[in-house]
């Protein structure tokens, strides 16, 4: 695939960077079979993009970062590659956890914990616990994750609330919901990047992707790099976000 057209910028960070960018990782099965090699490799060379793409963000000024990592979906891939993408997880913490901490990133975690291996939700655990009182770079990886069952997740607890007495059905608002989702203190994301040429959410953060603005770009997930960041940061920079109302709000 061709790289990012931008050229790479000297002068960064940005001044109106997002504050929020999520990332749909995609086309890492594409990228391997382009070169005649096992899609697993696609998804180790997925990683080293996600370590650039990471300590561009942090040097570009982004506050936090979304990347789809393991979609609630992914399961009804063969079960090697599962397990590969699983391998990777696991790796990917335990070899780079300590590098995320000494650089200030907080890690988070959304999707549904339970049906993972126990020790990948330990490590989940460890990840966060670690990493709780960073004050930089907020990493959120959304992990068995699919936006449908986050929401469902809230609905249910809400349907809790109101049955136990707690919450009426007039008081539910969007507020409401917002608070049950499984980041809530997270903002919401100003950018959505989906690389691989394909032009759809995919049960990614549907609540919260709400105003968001959807960048999408050719480029296979493992040859993103901060040029490509930074091109599609300079897209966004050029939408008008007016969230509803007249007034074009630029940037975040
Ligand atoms: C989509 O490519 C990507 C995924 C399903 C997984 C994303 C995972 C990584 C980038 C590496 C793992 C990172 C961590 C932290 C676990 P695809 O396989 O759907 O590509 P295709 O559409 O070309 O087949």
């Amino acid at each position: 695939m061709p790289e990012a057209e931008v050229p790479h910028s000297a002068a960064p960070p940005f001044e109106r960077a997002p504050r929020h960018v999520a990332i749909i990782m995609d086309g890492n099965g594409r990228w391997a079979a382009a070169r005649g090699l096992p899609r697993g490799e696609g998804h180790r060379r997925g990683v080293e993009a996600l370590r650039r793409t990471i300590r561009a963000a942090s040097e570009l000024g982004i506050r936090f970062i979304t990347i789809f990592s393991f979609s609630a979906e992914n399961w009804t891939r063969p079960a090697n590659e599962v397990g590969e993408l699983m391998g990777l997880l696991r790796r990917f913490i335990r070899n780079d956890l300590a590098e995320l901490h000494r650089s200030g990133v907080r890690v988070r975690v959304i999707g549904d914990r339970d049906g993972l291996d126990p020790d990948i939700g330990r490590l989940l655990i460890e990840a966060e616990e670690l990493t709780k009182n960073n004050g930089g770079l907020t990493l959120v990886v959304a992990f068995n994750y699919g936006a449908r069952q986050e929401i469902t997740r809230a609905a249910k607890r809400i349907a809790e609330q109101v049955a136990n007495g707690s919450l009426t059905p007039a008081e539910i608002s969007m507020e409401t919901v917002g608070a049950l989702l499984d980041a809530p203190d997270i903002p919401d994301p100003d950018l959505v990047i989906r690389t691989s040429g394909e032009q759809r959410l995919s049960n990614f953060l549907l609540w919260q992707s709400a105003y968001s603005e959807l960048v999408f770009v050719p480029t296979y997930w493992p040859d993103f790099d901060r040029a490509a960041l930074e091109a599609a940061i300079r897209e966004y920079q050029q939408r008008e976000r007016r969230f509803g109302g007249l007034v074009a709000k630029t940037g975040s």
